[in-house]
């Protein structure tokens, strides 16, 4: 089996999307209802769940509706098992479910910390620990996509928590996909720039009641965010269509924008330059880091 081959055949495949009631997710699950997959949308919220099955229309065989926290292992055992029996062996994992969450320095908490970790980035693990081991003795090719965002690549101040998590996504992502190519399962990572989804509010909604509130400023923020989102954004429903597409090809990378460009290429030269710095320093020392570094 090749290892660089992406996945043209979406018709009757079993694909499961986490937080696919809404937004981006909802964007994948209606593009891989129209290749001929069968879906199943997995979400925290039954609202959301049910609006998504009026607006997606599919059949019970085509499309299933789970209501699933993904931090919650052994509901996600369950789920899992209902989606395998009903419609068949997952063979396309999403791993979108998020939140855009952080807390102040000035407020540290535990439980924010566990808060956004256990979705974002937890939920993503859960996604995999669940369905991985059936992908590794598939006899047909796999994929996974997890969805980080532009804050898993780069310092643009979406709060500390929130860019941790998203790192840490992409680290994963980078390094599963190296694990996995022999196995003939493909890995990709989703950047989102702007999209308009409700995420922000959406977020605010499932704050654990106890969590330190929002300053002024973060609250102001939150509502600029939301507004750029929701009249800025890119469409989620070609977003879906960008990621399907990144499926075909089994491309590590899917973006949805070019606007970080330079903003990244200033951090590459400034690691770079780090890593330069450290030569000259050290040879001071005696060391030897080129042979080191190998
Ligand atoms: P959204 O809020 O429209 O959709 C996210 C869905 O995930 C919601 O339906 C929500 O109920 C569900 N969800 C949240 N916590 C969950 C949990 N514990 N278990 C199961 N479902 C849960 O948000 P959107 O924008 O579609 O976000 C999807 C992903 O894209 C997230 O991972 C987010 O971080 C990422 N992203 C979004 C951007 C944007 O501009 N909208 C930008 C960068 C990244």
């Amino acid at each position: 089996m090749s290892t660089n081959d992406g996945i043209t055949d979406f018709e009757g495949r079993v694909a499961f999307v986490t937080g696919g009631a809404r937004g981006i997710g909802l964007g994948i699950a209606r593009a891989l209802l129209r290749l001929g997959a069968k879906v199943a949308i997995a979400d925290i919220s039954e609202d959301a769940l049910d609006r998504a099955g009026d607006v997606l229309g599919a059949s019970p065989d085509r499309l299933r509706r789970l209501r699933l926290d993904v931090t919650d292992r052994q509901r996600y055992a369950e789920v899992a098992a209902e989606v395998r029996r009903d419609l068949g062996e997952v063979s396309l994992l999403f791993n979108n479910a998020g939140i855009i969450d952080s807390v102040s320095p000035s407020s540290l908490s535990y439980e924010m910390w566990d808060h956004v970790m256990g979705i974002n980035l937890e939920g993503v693990y859960n996604g995999i620990q669940t369905f991985v081991p059936a992908m590794l003795t598939s006899p047909r090719r796999c994929h996974i996509v997890n969805t980080a965002s532009e804050a898993g690549l780069l310092e643009v101040g979406s709060g500390f928590l929130y860019h941790a998590s998203k790192y840490a996504v992409v680290g994963l992502s980078e390094s599963l996909r190296r694990e996995l190519a022999h196995f003939g399962v493909g890995v990709s990572v989703l950047f989102p720039g702007p999209v308009a989804t409700e995420i922000v509010e959406n977020t605010r909604r499932m704050r654990p009641e106890t969590a330190p509130p929002h300053t002024k400023r973060v609250t102001e923020i939150l509502d600029y965010a939301h507004r750029l989102l929701t009249e800025q954004g890119a469409p989620p429903d070609g977003v879906g269509e960008l990621v399907l597409d990144a499926v075909e090809t089994n491309a590590p990378y899917i973006a949805t924008r070019d606007e970080l460009r330079e903003a990244l290429q200033r951090r590459t030269d400034e690691l770079i330059g780090a890593m330069r710095h450290a030569e000259g320093f050290l040879a001071g020392f005696g060391a030897d880091t080129a042979r080191l570094a190998t």
